[in-house]
């Protein structure tokens, strides 16, 4: 397992990370998402999504569950599973993990159905009133070839 811990100071930032992990993601990849209410998962999310010529702009998908977004080679997967928070039941959303595009889940520790072996888990852990530290794990060697892309 590889690890890198990157601090950012603004939101910005934290949306370049994310742009530079949008851009060089592969299809059917899961970024699995943790930390507290306003760490910045949905911020980092928009960065993402850049990073994959998504055009819209990424809103918290709460209230839906799921959202998708276009991307120029392929569809961004965001889900949110704090509402799913004690549900047991399989709702079937890993059939999504082989979509062709890629999956961010914010709140994973939620989400009530299986989880893939590889994955690349994002923890944002507010240090400051704007600053972030940022906790990449890639589990599996096309995680560890993404984390090597990142500056
Ligand atoms: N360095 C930073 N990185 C990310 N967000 C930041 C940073 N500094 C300040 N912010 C602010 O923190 C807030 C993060 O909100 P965001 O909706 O992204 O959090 P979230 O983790 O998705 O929360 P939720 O659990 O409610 O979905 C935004 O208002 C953003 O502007
Ligand atoms: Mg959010």
């Amino acid at each position: 397992m590889k690890m890198r811990t990157i601090e950012t100071g603004n939101l910005e930032e934290t949306q370049k990370l994310g742009e530079q992990l949008g851009s060089h993601a592969e299809e059917n990849m899961v970024f699995l998402m943790k930390g507290i209410i306003g760490a910045g998962k949905t911020t980092m999310t928009q960065g993402i999504a850049r990073g994959m010529g998504v055009r819209k702009t990424v809103s918290s998908p709460t209230f839906t569950i799921q959202k998708i977004y276009h991307g120029t080679s392929m569809d961004l997967y965001h889900i949110d599973a704090y509402r799913l928070e004690g549900i047991e039941q399989d709702l079937g959303f890993e059939d999504d993990f082989e979509n062709g595009g890629l999956t961010v889940i914010e709140w994973s520790e939620f989400f009530p159905g299986i989880l893939p072996e590889e994955y690349l888990a994002i923890e944002i852990r507010p240090t400051g009133d704007t600053a972030r530290e940022i906790v990449l794990e890639a589990h599996g060697a096309a995680y560890e070839a993404l984390l090597e892309e990142i500056q």
